[in-house]
């Protein structure tokens, strides 16, 4: 069979797309669908028609990797016009994930049956795109604006059950949804049913053409998360088409648009990341489907900030935790933070008081390191203090069965040494979660010299199961997020002692499209952290180490960088702090400068591109998509720029080896000397990119 079959049920014609894994709707499947249905319009005994598809999903969206190349007819739009056109009833059988291209597909079937696991949803704009064949304006015409508006603006997908509700699918059948839709498709031509088709659909869309206001508002409530991203921008001026023009005019102006965002640099930079993501999790040396040890209990040491989200993870996913803490006040403490982050997730709506319980009855707290003896995997959080994770290794391989998996999450340490003082190192790795670990998607996976394979396969598939984006990296110090943020934090110092304030320098970040700055990260973490660390391998910070010497930490201590009044998370500049960092200047004999946003910019972020080359030099990094992943994931760097080594690209490599060498002389700084990989990618004229490409040609 080819990538689409027809065959015959009776007067059904069952067309079955089979392109493994997602069904994409690739050129070969467009066509074929094209053919398809033309054969059961001109066949005479056929009188319905039913659209399914072979393999773990319905069509989960347009053929990505196609996106880049010149589009060859027929388009998703063609397909879903000879839908919408043909004279006899079209029955989708959904099951899997219907998504993008795939839904709008579905769309122009006349009826929709779904299997009650299916998810539906258009997710265009989180690869900076819009429905590009006709979503924006059937969806609406079908479940009307309110609940289709924000399924496109969030692009996060809905269950059967809702879909049903909202007038999305027309039946959930259990057992084998094809079948079902056949049975479907009998019932519309015994009792000769109309087509129903969305685009004739009006009446959902009668509220918001009599009250405008009412489009404003849901655009009020649900387009806020749109800084720098044009996507969002299109999908709320296609979406206000399906209520302000005639549906075909609104289908042009989809169209346009889509094509507009898809050959545009935020949409490119967008799908890179979509499928670094995926590679990320890749191990050199490992087949894809390695058998990975199942994870069915796991313990934390350290009730901390970092152990408690961690734990939290895994209620979360409906893993059984326990939590050691090395004293009862201290196990009570962190306890109590958990149920307080539920009990406010409760309160907000985002979690049903059911699923809270739950969730605490899968924690049990301890203060007996006897009670990891049942966890497949042990995740350490203590302090970041090498001989007390030692201690806390040497301990745990006692304690422990011996096939059990132990994990740290420090922050910079060798997981190497760790791994040493236990009898087991080939089952100790690094899982480093970032803050809050409940919350932020990064999970760095860090592969010690001895770690085996198959742990790093179960770690990898556990890292998947608690919603994380896992990416492999070497153990070197800092690993690949804190090594970069280490270099970006050298400058971030300096530009304060040449004369830019804290605001000025976050300033130009989050224009640049940070979250946050620096500074106001910085406090929000702790400068105590920094400050342990840099004391460690004796170095100094002239104005972060002057601000912990004074007893400013930060937001905890309501004083850092910034200023914070009692209660607050709103960084507010602080005259103190401001005074301190000119006298440093003065002290050091800088006279201070005003320094523009472009060269602020240029001095945080080409450093760690920088010191990103020689991670991928020393290979600490498989890949410079592994870095991006790391970036956007992990510290809010914009999607849309595609991460610090896609930006690199964009830039070109010579001209941020030239100011990276202007820099170094400057400061006489040798750590800013261009890398050797960027230096030598400059002088052939090519990306971090091409790296890629040759690595999987
Ligand atoms: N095009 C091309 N390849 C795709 C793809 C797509 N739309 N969706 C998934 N793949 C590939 C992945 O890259 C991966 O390849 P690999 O094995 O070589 O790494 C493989 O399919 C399996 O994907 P996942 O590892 O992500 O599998 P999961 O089971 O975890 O997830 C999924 C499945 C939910 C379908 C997820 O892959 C996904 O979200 N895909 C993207 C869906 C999407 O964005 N669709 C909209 C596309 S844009 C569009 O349709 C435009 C239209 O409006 C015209
Ligand atoms: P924390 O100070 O909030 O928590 C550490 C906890 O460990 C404390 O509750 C302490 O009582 C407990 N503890 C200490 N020794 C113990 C022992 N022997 N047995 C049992 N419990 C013990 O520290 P935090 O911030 O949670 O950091 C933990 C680890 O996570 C560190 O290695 C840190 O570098 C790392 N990390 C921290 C991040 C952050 O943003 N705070 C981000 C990523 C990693």
């Amino acid at each position: 069979m080819g990538l689409v079959d027809v065959r015959r049920d009776d007067n059904i014609a069952v067309i079955t797309i089979d392109n493994p894994p997602v069904n994409a709707l690739n050129n070969a499947v467009r066509t074929g669908l094209i053919d398809a249905l033309a054969l059961a319009r001109d066949r005479a005994g056929i009188r319905a028609v039913v659209l399914a598809c072979a393999g773990r999903t319905f069509v989960a969206g347009a053929d990505i990797t196609e996106f880049g190349k010149p589009s060859k007819p027929p388009s998703t739009t063609d397909v879903v016009t000879a839908l919408d056109a043909m004279p006899k009833p079209v029955v989708a059988a959904l099951h899997g994930t219907a998504l993008g291209g795939g839904l709008e597909v579905a769309l122009g079937c006349h009826f929709r049956v779904a299997a009650p696991t299916t998810r539906l949803g258009l997710p265009e704009i989180k690869l900076g795109l819009i429905p590009g064949a006709g979503g924006t304006q059937r969806l609406p015409r079908l479940i009307g604006m309110a609940k289709a508006l924000p399924m496109i603006l969030s692009g996060d997908p809905i269950g059967a059950k809702p879909a049903l509700e909202a007038g999305l699918v027309d039946a959930i059948v259990d057992g084998d949804v094809t079948a079902g839709a056949i049975a479907f498709a009998r019932r519309l031509v015994a009792n000769k049913t109309p087509l129903r088709r969305a685009r004739d659909l009006d009446a959902k869309l009668a509220d918001m053409r009599a009250d405008r206001a009412r489009f404003d508002e849901l655009v009020a409530a649900h387009g806020k998360r749109s800084r720098g991203l044009h996507a969002p921008i299109a999908a709320i001026e296609a979406l206000r088409a399906a209520i302000d023009l005639p549906i075909d005019q609104g289908l042009e102006l989809e169209r346009s648009k889509f094509i507009e965002l898809k050959d545009g640099e935020q949409s490119k930079a967008q799908r890179h990341i979509f499928f670094a993501e995926r590679a990320a999790a890749k191990i050199g040396g490992l087949p894809k489907d390695a058998k990975a040890r199942e994870i069915k209990h796991a313990a934390v040491i350290g009730a901390g900030t970092m152990g408690g989200g961690i734990a939290m993870c895994f209620a979360n996913a409906g893993i059984p935790v326990t939590i050691v803490e090395a004293s009862k006040e201290a196990l009570a403490r962190g306890l109590d933070v958990i149920a307080k982050n539920y009990s406010t997730s409760v309160k907000r709506g985002s979690l049903s008081a059911a699923d809270m319980e739950r969730r605490n009855g899968l924690m049990q707290g301890s203060t007996d390191f006897a009670s990891v003896a049942d966890a497949d995997i042990v995740i350490e959080a203590v302090f970041e203090e090498m001989e007390i994770k030692k201690r806390v290794f040497s301990a745990l391989d006692l304690l422990a069965a011996k096939t059990t998996i132990l994990a740290s999450n420090t922050s910079y340490l060798d997981i190497d040494a760790i791994g040493a003082v236990t009898q087991r190192p080939s089952a100790v790795l690094g899982t480093h979660f970032f803050s809050p670990a409940n919350v932020m998607r990064l999970l760095e996976i860090v592969r010690g010299k001895a770690t085996a394979p198959e742990v790093l396969a179960a770690t990898v598939a556990l890292g998947r199961r608690l919603g994380k984006i896992p990416v492999v990296v070497g153990n070197r110090h800092g690993f690949v997020g804190n090594r970069m943020l280490g270099a970006r934090s050298i400058e971030a110092e300096r530009l304060l002692l040449e004369g830019a304030l804290p605001h000025e320098v976050d300033g130009a970040l989050v224009q640049f499209g940070f979250p946050m700055g620096p500074f106001a990260m910085a406090d929000l973490a702790g400068l105590d952290v920094g400050w342990r660390n840099r004391k460690s391998q004796g170095l100094r910070a002239e104005i972060a180490d002057a601000l912990c010497e004074a007893g400013h930490y930060g937001q905890k201590t309501g004083k850092g960088f910034y200023r914070y009044e009692a209660g607050a998370r709103t960084p507010l500049p602080d005259s103190d702090t401001e005074s301190l960092i000119v006298a440093a200047s003065r002290r050091l004999g800088l006279t201070r400068r005003s320094i523009d946003k472009k060269e602020i910019v240029e001095r945080l972020i080409f450093p760690m591109i920088n010191e990103g080359a020689r991670i991928l030099d020393e290979k600490i990094a498989q890949r410079p998509g592994d870095i991006d992943v790391i970036w956007v994931y992990g510290y809010g760097f914009p999607v849309w720029r595609g991460g610090p080594m896609f930006y690199a690209d964009g830039l070109g490599l010579s001209y941020i080896r030239d100011r990276l060498s202007a820099l170094s002389r400057e400061s006489n700084d040798k750590r800013h000397e261009p890398a050797a990989l960027l230096a030598k990618l400059a002088a052939a004229g090519e990306g971090f990119g091409s790296l890629e490409a040759k690595a999987s040609a």
